[in-house]
């Protein structure tokens, strides 16, 4: 059998920590290959040495490509041969256009000079593709995280490789964005270009791979034809036991209401005249997870930065918690109200990369640790923190390292025990789970389903439907900036909800 890659015995440490031990993978010409396993188990590594991100030298194994032995000392190396890679972190310029975003350091030349017409209908043909309908010369900063993934998309396709990586593409994409990604997938390899996908989301890997390989801690477990497996199976031998219930729902009592959004109206940004969230009044009670669905763009996110006190434009709302009136012109008014919000877009919002995990955690936490002369308690600061690497099982050699050298779910879950530091009221995640593994995302639902327990109230904002049947009391739809439903979470379907959520009004 002749395989377009081949990466034998692959061995990658960190500063004395393994990552990969001896790994094995290997694609063939026009096949679909997923890579599976938990957070932190070695997929990004694994790619990142392959693209020349790690560059040659600081891995042991052998690699070749097309039947020539690769040794890509950087990302350009292995572009040259033929392999593009979506990274899991979006790394597009936010100041720059979509255009010059997709050509930058490739810019199409004319007679010395750069061609912006080519480079303009070049971006249209590729934003086509990714059924992208929004002019090239738009700037990234404007687009939402959705938008922007199925840019670094177009980006790819643009270098015509013969190998797209593809690190955890869907993780911020709706249902129907995911649709028209995995419709690009299978095109592509109907055109003979082979994939390597790593997705945390089983019915994506079950829909679309040849074969899945499976790694656990930076072990290769096992690589199968797709038709020897099922959901339940991948599960297992990515967590190495069996996960029957993926959702720890119990009952809990719900009890009064706690927060009410009255009349929420917020204008776009950059034209006033449109409206990102219109009129939209709803309650939160004590215990109670709030589920609020919607397609990307309906206004979810934009509702609850109003509610936080950070939406970027111009917006009227009114807030009471405990039936009191409350002001939240910013975000540390609404964590002094006991408000907190685990945001959508973690690496803009959520964490400070170039900072410790133990910093980040404690840093919306400051002011209890505050002492006479304004000293910070480091004591009860380190004692905090590493309490919560332990509740949420977050995988760092030590709270001293970065937090970008972390795996995308474990900085998420470190997004997550910040918000819980403060001892939160009403807690609102947005996107809570995204990009994070069955098994801490069955930690995480665990650690919310405790926390309703002891009286919080959630608002959870989640594209993922079984995710938000699985989880919530009560869901919300909204569909371009309104209400459109207020389902008690009984009997209810993923249809139903669809169905709100494409515009027809419907109360249960
Ligand atoms: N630059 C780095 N410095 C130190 N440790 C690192 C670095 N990059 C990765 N690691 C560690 O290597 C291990 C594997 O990380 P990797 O990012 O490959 O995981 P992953 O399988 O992609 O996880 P996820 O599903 O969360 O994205 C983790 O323990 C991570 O903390
Ligand atoms: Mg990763």
């Amino acid at each position: 059998m002749s395989y377009l890659l081949e990466m034998q015995g692959i061995s990658k440490d960190f500063s004395g920590i393994k990552a990969l031990d001896n790994v094995f993978f290997n694609v063939k010409p026009a096949e679909v290959v997923s890579l599976c396993g938990e957070n932190g188990s070695g997929k990004s590594t694994l790619m990142k040495v392959l693209t020349g991100v790690h560059p040659a030298g600081s891995y042991a194994g052998e690699i070749t490509f097309n039947g020539k032995s690769l040794s890509a000392q950087s990302i350009k190396d292995s572009e040259a041969v033929g392999i593009a890679i979506i990274h899991q972190e979006l790394a597009l310029v936010k100041e720059l256009s979509i255009m010059e975003n997709i050509f930058l350091g490739s810019e199409i030349h004319s007679y010395g000079r750069i061609n912006f017409n080519a480079m303009l209908q070049k971006t249209r043909e590729l934003l086509k593709q990714v059924f992208l309908d929004v002019p090239p010369t738009t700037l990234v900063k404007h687009l939402g995280v959705g938008q922007q993934q199925l840019v670094e998309i177009a980006k790819a396709l643009s270098k015509n490789a013969s190998l797209l990586i593809l690190d955890e593409p869907s993780s911020s994409l709706t249902e129907s964005e995911t649709k028209i990604l995995l419709n690009i997938v299978c095109s592509l390899r109907e055109r003979g270009v082979s994939c390597v996908y790593i997705s945390h989301k089983l019915d994506e890997i079950m829909a679309i791979s040849d074969r899945v390989c499976v790694i656990r801690d930076g072990l290769h477990i096992a690589t199968k034809e797709i038709a020897e497996l099922n959901q339940d199976r991948i599960i297992q031998m990515m967590v190495g036991r069996e996960m029957a219930n993926l959702f720890p729902r119990e009952d809990h009592p719900i009890g009064d209401v706690v927060l009410e959004v009255r009349n929420c109206t917020a204008h776009d940004p950059w034209v006033q005249d449109i409206k990102r969230v219109d009129d939209v009044s709803f309650t939160v009670r004590e215990g109670e997870i709030l589920g609020i669905s919607g397609l990307v763009g309906a206004g979810r996110t934009e509702l609850m930065q109003c509610l936080f006190g950070c939406y970027p434009g111009s917006y009227d709302i009114e807030i009471l918690l405990d039936n009191k009136p409350i002001k939240v012109r910013n975000s540390a008014e609404a964590l002094r109200q006991r408000v907190a919000m685990v945001p959508e877009d973690r690496k803009r919002h959520g964490i400070i990369p170039g900072m410790s995990v133990a910093k980040n955690l404690s840093l919306a936490n400051l002011l209890n640790y505050q002492q006479k002369m304004d000293c910070i308690d480091s004591s009860h600061e380190v004692a905090d923190v590493l309490e919560y690497i332990k509740k949420l099982r977050v995988k760092t050699a030590s709270p001293d390292l970065q937090i970008k050298s972390l795996s995308g779910g474990n900085q998420q879950k470190v997004v997550l025990a910040k918000n819980l530091l403060i001892g939160p009221k009403v807690l609102i995640l947005d996107e809570p789970t995204r990009g994070v593994d069955v098994g801490a995302k069955y930690e995480i639902y665990k650690v919310m389903f405790e926390l309703i327990r002891e009286g919080i109230s959630i608002i959870m904002v989640s594209s993922e439907l079984p995710e938000v049947l699985g989880i919530s009391d009560r869901v919300l739809v909204m569909h371009e900036g309104k209400l459109k439903g207020n389902f008690v979470n009984q009997d209810l379907t993923q249809e139903m909800i669809m169905e709100s959520a494409l515009g027809s009004c419907s109360d249960a």
